[in-house]
């Protein structure tokens, strides 16, 4: 075929499926896309139109380039529920994805590198989204021979299973979906496992299991239509039930589904649907609550504490660390350096002082430990050794901790104190953190109490100038009036 051929062909194929589409749609039936077909980044048709208006597979944009994937159509957002190649680099605009005449599913890139979205071993004859979200090619004698739902990324959908020994990975942000920082393991022993992303499969690291304590192995993890969220065995029978279900089930109002965050927390989601493409998500369950936040292992960094205030989680810095990166706060703390030469010197201990943080802990991993002590006993000792920056304290028990200090948290109920070593002459006092929100809201607060306490420091100053007017003039009144 020429290049006009294809040009013409490829034409009558958009008209066809245009005028197809939308009396299928009339129709409520399945779509289906035949080899041929061709989507665009940045010019119609940049997704393929799916019977139920509620998923669609194509182009999303990530930044300013382009990932390919599927996702919930909703106002006033979309919700990403699958990518392909997920931590590729998005792809620049141009880049076009093809169902080749051969039957594969194609990425060209704007400077036409080829890269397969499917690993098949057989041509694929039709593509097609079932109203499940899941997205499958079939050969010519329609067996499905591969299903997006195989390859789950961060989302789980109602039927789509995660078998035994895969994981679910968290995304980087709501719109990065590339890997982020936590992974949801299904393991042989039939529980879940959710951890950071960097740890290797050590147990110790595990923040939150679905401990279905069952002697039952190989377990599959599930969503119904009902919304139950279930681990069940081979032969079928839920051996776990995480949520209850009974939910409205109906496919062409409700959706559920069950995404892996990327504060590496498991939740259920629920989207209405509602007319002209509206949507109402709401959260069914989460596997952590919200005011438990800080116990996802990692979700602050290296040598920083975490904090709950209200809606608002925040990484901290302890005194004498500043944050590596004060724009992303979530990557962590390192040591004031200038602040550490002259300890082996001649005047050790006369440089530095020990500051107290309460209710704040860290993993415990000390390079020494001392027992039958007092507060004030793990002070001097930790003042005492110029290897000690951050002991922990707790009933009588000191540990002198090893840096990096990890998975950090402040909490009232905790019953630690750590002590950092800061220097003498420093400014900062005992509750001086180095605050950063991640989220604004307290952002917001502090520049209200900031605006309160400008406003009380220009009113005291005026009252305090109007006393000492009001004291001078009445002195000189009383000097006038003596000399007289
Ligand atoms: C994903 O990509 C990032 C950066 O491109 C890389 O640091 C990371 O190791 C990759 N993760 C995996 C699991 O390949
Ligand atoms: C389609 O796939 C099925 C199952 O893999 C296979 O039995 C069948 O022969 C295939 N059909 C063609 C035309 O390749
Ligand atoms: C779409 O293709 C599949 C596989 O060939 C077939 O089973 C299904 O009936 C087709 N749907 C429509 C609406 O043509
Ligand atoms: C689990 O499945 C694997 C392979 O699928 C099998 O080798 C293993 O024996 C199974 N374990 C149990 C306890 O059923
Ligand atoms: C889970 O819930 C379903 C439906 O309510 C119920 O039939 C099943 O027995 C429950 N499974 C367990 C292990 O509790
Ligand atoms: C979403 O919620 C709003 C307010 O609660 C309600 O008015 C609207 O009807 C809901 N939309 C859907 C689709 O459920
Ligand atoms: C401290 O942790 C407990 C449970 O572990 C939680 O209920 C509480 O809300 C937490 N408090 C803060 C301030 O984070
Ligand atoms: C680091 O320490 C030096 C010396 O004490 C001090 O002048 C400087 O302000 C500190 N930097 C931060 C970010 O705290
Ligand atoms: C630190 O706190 C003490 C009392 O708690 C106070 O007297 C001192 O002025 C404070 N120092 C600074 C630098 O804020």
């Amino acid at each position: 075929m020429s290049e006009l051929g294809i040009l013409m062909a490829s034409k009558l194929l958009l008209l066809f499926f245009f005028c197809h589409y939308s009396i299928r749609k009339a129709q409520s039936l399945q779509s289906n896309i035949t080899t041929g077909s061709t989507l665009y980044t940045n010019s119609t048709p940049n997704f393929w139109p799916f019977s139920s208006g509620h998923f669609v597979f194509g182009f999303y944009p990530s930044g300013n380039r382009f990932k390919v994937g599927i996702w919930v159509v909703g106002s006033p957002k979309n919700t990403i529920v699958w990518t392909s190649r997920r931590n590729d680099s998005a792809v620049s605009p141009g880049a076009t994805l093809v169902f080749s005449i051969d039957g594969r599913l194609l990425l060209l890139s704007s400077t036409r590198q080829v890269q397969p979205l499917a690993q098949t071993t057989q041509a694929a004859a039709v593509a097609s989204m079932h109203d499940s979200g899941n997205f499958v090619l079939y050969n010519s004698s329609s067996k499905i021979i591969w299903a997006s739902f195989d390859y789950p990324t961060d989302t789980l959908m109602v039927s789509q299973k995660l078998v035994p020994e895969k994981t679910l990975y968290s995304s980087v942000s709501k719109t990065d979906t590339s890997f982020g920082n936590f992974k949801l393991l299904l393991a042989r022993d039939g529980n879940l496992y959710a951890l950071p992303i960097r740890s290797l499969q050590d147990r110790k690291y595990v923040y939150w299991s679905s401990s279905s304590g069952s002697v039952e192995r190989n377990l599959t993890l599930n969503l119904a239509a009902d919304s139950r969220f279930y681990l069940s065995s081979s032969s079928g029978s839920s051996a776990m039930n995480l949520t209850a279900g009974g939910y409205l089930v109906d496919g062409s109002k409700v959706l559920y589904r069950a995404t892996f965050d990327v504060h590496g927390i498991l939740r259920l989601y629920r989207h209405q649907m509602g007319s002209q493409g509206s949507s109402n998500i709401s959260i069914l369950w989460m596997a952590i609550r919200e005011e438990n936040r800080c116990s996802v292992k990692g979700i602050c960094g290296p040598n920083s504490f975490c904090s709950i205030d209200g809606a608002d989680l925040s990484c901290l810095c302890p005194p004498r660390f500043e944050f590596v990166d004060p724009k992303q706060v979530s990557i962590g703390c390192k040591l004031n350096l200038t602040a550490k030469k002259d300890c082996f010197g001649d005047n050790r201990k006369a440089n530095y002082r020990m500051t107290s943080l309460p209710n704040t802990a860290w993993e415990p991993n000390e390079y020494d430990l001392l027992s039958s002590v007092n507060e004030e006993g793990c002070s001097e000792n930790c003042l005492e050794d110029c290897n000690c920056v951050v002991a922990t304290f707790r009933d009588t028990m000191c540990f002198k901790q090893k840096l990096p200090l990890r998975f950090g948290m402040r909490n009232s109920s905790l019953p630690t104190t750590a002590l950092v070593k800061i220097r003498r002459e420093s400014l900062q006092n005992d509750t001086d953190v180095v605050v950063n929100k991640i989220t604004k809201k307290l952002g917001k607060k502090l520049v209200i109490v900031g605006l309160v306490l400008i406003s009380l420091s220009i009113f005291i100053f005026l009252l305090s100038e109007y006393l000492i007017f009001t004291y001078r003039a009445w002195g000189c009144k009383m000097l006038m009036m003596s000399n007289i």
